[in-house]
This record gives C-alpha cells, structure tokens and sequence, in this order.
C-alpha cells in the first residue's frame, strides 16, 4: 500500500509564484500562489483519502469480500444488484438453468437453510466461498445437489500492485466505457483475439470475462487485457480489485500479483445444464 506523501511540485510552485509577487508586487501573483497552495492542499487530502478507503478495502472479512464481489459480477454482467441475506447473497441471474445464484460464506449456521433453498428451487446455484472446499461438498452431496470436483479461487488486489503487461507485436486494443463498466478488446486484424469486463463501483473494480480465443493464447494477451483494465479502472477511481478466477485464469492472476482469499465450489439444483470453462470469471 502506497503512503500518501506530499505533492511537494504544488508547495514550490505556490513559493515561486508568491516570491514572483513579492518581487513585482503583483497582487495577481499573490492570488495565483494562494489558489496553487489550496489546490494543492486539497489534491493532498483526496488523495489520502483515496488510499485510506483502499486500505479498509483490502483489510475486509470474507462476507464483506463476497458481498462486494458479487456487487460488482452482477454489474459487469448486467444482473440486478444482488440482495443481501443472513450469510451472502442472493442474485436474480436470469439464465436458463441459472434463474438465481445464492453467494454464500461456509458459515454452518445460514449455509443449512441456503441448501434446503436451493434444493428446493428450480433451476438454482448455490456458491460458496470457503477456506476449504472439502468441507463443504458433503453439504452439497447430502443435499442431492448437483456438483463436480471444479473450484475456482476470489482474489484480490491492490490495484497499483498489479505487474504491467504489454500488448504483443501485431495485436491492437480497442477500450470501452458504458457508465462504470469498462471492456478491453484485443484485436488481430478485425477479429478479436481476446477480452475482458471491469466494473467500477466505488473503488473497488471486479474483473470478468477474461477470455483469449485458443487460437491465441498463451502469447501474454491476457496479461495485457489485465493490465489496460486495471489502469482504465485506476483512472475511474478504484483502488482494490476482486474476481473469481477459473482454474485457467488463476496462474495468470496470481503471476500478475493478485492474491487467493478463498475457493469457491458451486452446485446447482437437480437440472440438466451445460458444462463451461469459466463460471464466474
Ligand atoms: C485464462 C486465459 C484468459 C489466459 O489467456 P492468455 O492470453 O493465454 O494469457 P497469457 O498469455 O497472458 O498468460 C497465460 C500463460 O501464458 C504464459 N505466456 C505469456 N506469454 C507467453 C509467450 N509469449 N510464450 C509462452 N507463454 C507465454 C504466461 O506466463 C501464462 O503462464 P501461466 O498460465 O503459467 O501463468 C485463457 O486461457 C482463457 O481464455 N481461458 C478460458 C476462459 C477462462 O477460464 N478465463 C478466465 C476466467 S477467470
């Protein structure tokens, strides 16, 4: 973390312009040197106060952690803000054979009644984020729940701690923004070679949808998505990262410097659906 130290350039100019004034006794040069200075006293305090609200940020419990991770996945992706109960979170998906993912912590006394819930929905997830996902699949098993041995991993990041990637030679990005969601596009030639979502919400930014066509990848286009969406969502605001990455995408994040809080196992009601790559990610 990152100490917020003084803008000493603002101070000397402020020094400069009044020791100007006092030589040609210019009152404009007074007036310029006051305003420098509160300028610069009040770029100082932003600043600070940008790195404290990142400093609670990072020192945050798992609940905390999931609750705004899963704020900022349904915002990336669209879904209505998740609605917050006793031990996660509830987010109305909408999407065939997921209508609507519970987000939950392994706490044994709400992740009870989160089980009944979801076995008793139609066409549900059930999430949970735990230290250690063997302690929570039996929930799942005994429940009659539908599960597999995949786990992905919540991260986190200071984000002015993540390593800088550079876009390959014959490759070029394209960056968008619609309100606090920002998308990477990589393109090689018109085609796209690879993407990325970040969303912006306060200082936090949660990554999603890193995807390389396999045609591409391992040549650092992942990397670099990373990169230009974390200055993008630095220059938004934001100064902690979440995500959940797949069992693909970990390596690349824990290289880039972001740091596994917890595993994430997910199970569904009893309904026939399609396996993918990435369920969160
Ligand atoms: C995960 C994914 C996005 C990575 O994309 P990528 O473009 O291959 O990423 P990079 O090339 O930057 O890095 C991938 C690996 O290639 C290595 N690499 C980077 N440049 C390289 C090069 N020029 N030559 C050889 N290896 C290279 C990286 O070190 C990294 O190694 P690691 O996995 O051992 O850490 C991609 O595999 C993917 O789309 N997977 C399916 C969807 C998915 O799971 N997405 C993640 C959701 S969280």
């Amino acid at each position: 973390m990152e100490a917020p130290g003084r803008i000493w350039f603002g101070y000397i100019a402020a020094v400069g312009i009044a020791v100007i004034g006092l030589i040609t006794l210019d009152p404009l040069a007074f007036g310029l040197a006051v305003a420098v200075l509160v300028a610069t006293v009040l770029g100082e305090w932003y600043r600070g106060r940008q790195i404290a609200l990142a400093a609670a940020a990072q020192d945050a419990d798992l609940p905390e952690l999931v609750s705004r991770w899963a704020r900022g996945w349904a915002y990336a992706r669209g879904f209505p803000r998740p609605a917050t109960l006793p031990g996660g979170v509830r987010v109305e998906v909408g999407q065939p054979g997921r209508q609507v993912e519970w987000v939950a912590t392994d706490d044994a006394d709400t992740l009870a009644g989160l089980v009944d819930t979801a076995r008793a929905t139609p066409e549900a997830w059930l999430s949970v984020v735990a230290e250690s996902p063997e302690g929570v699949r039996p929930w799942f098993v005994e429940a009659g729940l539908v599960t597999d041995d995949g786990e992905e991993a919540l991260m986190s990041i200071d984000l002015a701690d993540q390593a800088s990637r550079e876009l390959p030679e014959g490759y070029r990005a394209e960056v968008e923004r619609d309100g606090g969601v920002i998308t990477v596009t990589v393109r090689s030639g018109e085609a796209a070679a690879a993407d990325g979502t970040i969303a912006v919400i306060g200082t936090d930014a949660v990554a999603d949808r890193i995807r390389t066509d396999p045609d591409h990848r391992r040549r650092g286009l992942g990397g670099a998505v990373m990169t230009l969406l974390v200055a993008a969502a630095r220059e938004a605001g934001a100064g902690h990262g979440l995500l959940v990455a797949s069992a693909m995408g970990e390596p690349l994040y824990a290289d880039l410097g972001w740091r596994a809080e917890a595993r994430l196992v997910t199970a569904r009601s009893p309904a026939p659906h399609t396996s993918v790559e990435s369920q969160h990610g």
